[in-house]
């Protein structure tokens, strides 16, 4: 088959890690006949020194036009300064938007290889991690009304956290159907002890878990749950949350992988298309030499075959390839430990292509 993919590698490591991935997939490709075409175009920060904007129509028409989305990283300290709707940052909230890409699985996975880049104690993750986060991605504050405005106590600034109940209901239903593909158990994760937008995002969740009587349901606060993840993380299944709630826990739970760079991610809608992506940073004190970890980024090129192309076997070719590498002690520096073998970037890629 042929695929038509858009290409935004953005800026620090995201141009070095995406360069694997599209090796790994070409490998792909040729072991089980399938085409995949790239357009690379430009977002975050390298648009805005071109164009003089973080995101370009023609990007977001590049990107609507193909059949999904492969995106590296954005951000760095020289954009830092700008106000906030010409940050590199908007590239990726722009994206997301245009595309009507609501949910987000971040799935955190433990390979046995790298249970000692745990910081937590052996005990607690010896029955494997494996938690997928759902994160509803278009919504909430991020996306909800902000600015300024003077009060008794000076200048005030606020981001307005706003969910309606359609929202609520597509990602809590794509909650559901996960779990219903896994192990049957969500946890909701809201502050309805206080937030009246988490109350309605409850009673919604309560609706649609109906739907679904074979799974188990339960539900934390927030902050509850961040605790709960380290102290019995191999108790967790599908945890669905909002925007903000979402991004704190996903980062709390690569943690638990060994390291951010080992953390994948899909953004989908309702069609085929989605955006697939690493869920770390540009992180531009190490681009460039060639040391990042494209495990992250390699990962999500298998999960768009799986979620977006429906090419499990293809997939899951690669996932088995990254537990083979890990197997063997290959590491790169952030999950490297003695007596492993350290290598770089390019050299991991090259690795995971020998294995596939
Ligand atoms: C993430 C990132 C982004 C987010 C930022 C860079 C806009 O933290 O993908 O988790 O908050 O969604
Ligand atoms: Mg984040």
């Amino acid at each position: 088959m042929n695929f038509k993919i858009a290409v935004v590698a953005g800026d620090g490591i995201g141009p070095e890690v995406m360069e694997e991935n599209i090796k790994v997939l070409n490998a792909v490709g040729e072991k089980f006949g399938h085409k995949f075409e790239y357009e690379y175009v430009l977002g975050g920060g390298c648009a805005i020194d071109k164009y003089g904007e973080p995101l370009p129509q023609h990007t977001i028409d590049v990107c609507k036009a193909s059949d999904s989305v492969l995106l590296g990283a954005v951000g760095g300290w020289q954009w830092d300064t700008l106000p906030g709707d010409k940050r590199p940052e908007k590239a990726l909230l722009g994206l997301r938007g245009a595309l009507g890409l609501y949910a987000n699985l971040r799935p955190a996975t433990l390979h046995q290889a790298l249970a000692g880049a745990c910081p937590l104690k052996p005990e607690l993750v010896a029955d494997g991690v494996d938690i997928m986060v759902v994160r509803e991605l278009t919504g909430g504050m991020y996306f909800g009304e902000k600015g300024r405005k003077m009060t008794d106590m000076g200048e005030a600034a606020y981001d307005v956290e706003i969910y309606a109940k359609e929202e609520v209901r597509r990602i809590a239903k794509r909650g559901f159907e996960i779990a219903m593909q896994r192990n049957k158990h969500l946890t909701n994760v809201d502050k309805q002890n206080v937030l009246e937008s988490s109350r309605l995002w409850r009673s919604v969740v309560l609706d649609v878990a109906k739907d679904y009587p074979e799974v188990e349901l339960d539900h934390l606060y927030v902050d509850n749950a961040s605790m709960q993840l380290i102290m019995r993380p191999t108790t967790f299944d599908v945890i669905v949350t909002s925007n903000i709630f979402g991004d704190i826990l996903s980062d709390e739970a690569s943690q638990m992988t060994g390291s951010i760079g080992m953390l994948p991610s899909a953004s989908l809608g309702d069609g085929k298309l989605g955006m697939y992506e690493p869920v770390h940073g540009s992180a531009p004190d190490i681009a460039g030499k060639d040391i990042a970890n494209p495990i992250a980024t390699i990962l999500s090129g298998a999960m768009m075959l799986k979620y977006s192309f429906k090419l499990d076997e293809e997939a899951k070719a690669i996932e088995d390839a990254v537990t083979k590498v890990l197997e063997q002690g290959y590491r790169t520096a952030d999950i490297y430990s003695e007596g492993m073998k350290k290598v770089g970037t390019k050299e991991m890629g090259r690795l995971i292509r020998e294995n596939l």
